[in-house]
């Protein structure tokens, strides 16, 4: 029975990265997932995640199961995190949260329960999306519709088109929103255009499903989470999917948070016990490193202060990158790359096409997606100008 099983194709990004990790060329850029890299190429450990470790190390006395909702402290440190510590909501007990293996887990946390909610549901995704999104929210068998989002021609927001179709949203169906540094565009919606989707999502009835995997990788953690927190403070229900993986460097530890903005506390308490069941359905509990580790960093003073300081460095050299891949590109195109610096965290298209892409790929040994998404971090120093020296040449 199993022999009729084709072998598929490796996942489109995992496997341009493969491909380039094997390609000989001593100038090969890679440019393709969306793991921070340091100027070394390098993707570190935050000091604040090694002296956490350190920590736990010392302390740990079993390796028990977790609950199923997880570490106490991990989830309560991540409500504070994500709708800030004075928030309304927190303190009406109106939300609640599990733990979940990574981001992707807490997308699929969130779309069993808008699935056991109201089987088949329909739910908006922007064009363009991370295209994991898809298969991660299509297998428990949601419906989608895209609504117009990212404009390749001016490199911005599709603002009018974005509000132009979510008018067709009805009430009950889900808006999935990029929490900031949208994946793929980098292009962010202002905090006005989010007042607007939560006075729509108020007056139509649609509920947001607010992705934020890049939290403080943008304009900063509390700036990252501006948008969420508008939507949080007008609506009576918010779902959120968080992941430790970008803004603590916690990828394989696979550490992230589902969690509700609800009605009332009760109707907190019985999305709880809906996760913690459909969690055990899927894979039971989550794992328990990466997110003692991050509850450590959450709560503990100096080891936040720490974090933070790492995380803004972070943030500052993305930014950085920006404004010297726009100058670089200028100089050797004679175009206007300038749209790089107003896009926010890891993600920009370059604007080129997939035959171009793919001549940077064979032709110079420069790895980025067919539609020229690049990962900003993957840039440094030492590449840069091989960058923009082939870029001009197959423009
Ligand atoms: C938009 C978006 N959402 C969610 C995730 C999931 O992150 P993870 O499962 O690695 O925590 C990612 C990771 O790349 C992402 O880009």
């Amino acid at each position: 029975m199993l022999e009729s099983l084709e072998r598929l194709p490796d996942d489109p990004i995992l496997g341009l990265a493969a491909a380039c990790r094997a390609d000989p060329n001593p100038n090969k850029v890679d440019l393709t997932i969306g793991i921070y890299m340091d100027e070394q190429g390098i993707c570190p450990v935050f000091e604040a995640v090694k002296q956490a470790q350190q920590i736990l190390m010392a302390q740990e006395v079993t390796k028990a199961y977790m609950p199923p909702a997880g570490d106490a402290a991990f989830n309560l440190g991540m409500q504070k995190l994500l709708l800030g510590e004075g928030s309304a909501v927190l303190a009406d007990g109106r939300v609640g949260s599990i733990q979940t293996p990574g981001g992707c887990g807490a997308l699929r946390i969130g779309a069993e329960i808008i699935q056991a909610a109201a089987p088949g549901t329909r739910v908006w995704v922007s064009d363009p999306t991370w295209p994991v999104h898809i298969p991660l929210l299509g297998s428990v068998g949601l419906q989608f519709e895209t609504y117009r989002y990212y404009e390749p021609s001016d490199h911005s927001v599709n603002f009018d088109g974005m509000v132009a179709d979510l008018k067709r949203a009805q009430a009950g169906e889900i808006v999935l929103l990029h929490g900031c540094c949208h994946n793929p565009c980098g292009a962010d919606l202002s905090l006005t255009q989010w007042q607007t989707i939560a006075n729509m999502a108020q007056q139509q009835g649609f509920i947001p499903f607010v992705d934020i995997a890049y939290q403080g990788l943008g304009d900063g953690l509390e700036q990252d989470a501006a948008g969420l927190r508008t939507l949080v403070d007008q609506l009576p229900e918010v779902i959120v999917a968080a992941s430790c993986s970008k803004n603590m460097g916690l990828y394989r530890e696979r550490t992230g948070l589902t969690l509700f903005v609800c009605k009332d506390a009760d109707n907190a308490a019985a999305l709880v016990s809906q996760a913690k069941v459909a969690a055990r359905r899927v894979y039971s509990m989550p794992p328990a490193h990466g997110a003692i580790i991050a509850a450590r960093i959450l709560e503990d003073e100096t080891l936040n202060a720490l974090w933070q300081s790492e995380l803004v460095a972070m943030c500052e050299r993305i930014n950085g990158l920006r404004a010297a891949l726009v100058g670089k590109l200028n100089a050797s195109t004679g175009r206007d790359f300038n749209f790089i610096q107003n896009e926010k965290g890891m993600f920009s298209f370059l604007g080129l096409s997939a035959e171009q892409a793919i001549r940077l790929r064979k032709e110079y040994g420069v790895y980025m997606l067919d539609s020229s998404r690049i990962n900003v971090a993957g840039v440094n120093a030492s590449n840069i100008d091989y960058l923009a020296d082939a870029v001009a040449k197959v423009l």
